[in-house]
């Protein structure tokens, strides 16, 4: 049982530094939480028309789950699991901003490439598909997420099926704004400062 504690508050912490935040007062740009959508993402780095700093909050975030996984995985394989799901609650809900984090995606899919790469295929390709016929990175990332645990569930994997239909819920939570944007047709596009 400590082990599995451990884990989780091992990757919580992990999952909670938020690059975006940070990548963006290094480069100068100020915080990233004042402009776009106020998130940390990728996305909303991306607003600030740096290709290059939203491509590293991507890395950044992703790779702290996939990182928190594999670590947990070489010292204790049960605990893989809840590294990546502790990961992804940092991310979300990080102490060191006040528990307002972000929206879960990149976090999401570096846990996934960790635990399933089939999973983390199908969530890219989905993605893609969404972003580029759409321009909505949200609606990609919803659509993918939902195909993320059917996906897994077909593959024969039930236990990471389930702990991604869990995470599945948290992100839908977490773009709810987003949403209530698309459903009204002002949802910013890929591309657009909004
Ligand atoms: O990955 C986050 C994305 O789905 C939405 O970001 O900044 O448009 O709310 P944003």
């Amino acid at each position: 049982l400590t082990v599995l504690v451990i884990a989780l508050i091992f990757g919580y912490l992990l999952g909670s530094i938020p690059s975006g935040v940070i990548i963006t007062r290094m480069a100068g740009l100020g915080d990233v939480r004042n402009i776009g959508s106020g998130n940390i993402g990728a996305t909303n780095v991306l607003r600030t028309g740096r290709k290059g700093l939203a491509a590293l909050t991507l890395l950044g975030d992703a790779l702290k789950g996939a990182v928190a996984v594999l670590l947990a995985a070489w010292y204790a394989p049960d605990a893989a699991l809840l590294a990546g799901f502790g990961a992804f609650l940092g991310h979300l809900f990080p102490v060191w901003l006040g528990f307002k984090g972000g929206k879960g995606v990149a976090t999401y899919l570096g846990v996934l490439i960790a635990l399933a790469l089939p999973g983390a295929l199908a969530f890219a390709v989905v993605w893609l598909l969404v972003a580029f016929t759409t321009k909505y990175s949200s609606l990609a990332a919803l659509v993918a997420a939902v195909a993320v645990p059917i996906v897994l569930w077909i593959l024969g994997a039930p236990y990471v099926a389930g702990l991604f239909a869990l995470l599945t819920i948290f992100v839908f939570f977490k773009h709810r704004t987003n949403i209530t944007r698309l459903m009204a047709g002002t949802e910013s596009r890929i591309g657009n400062k909004g």
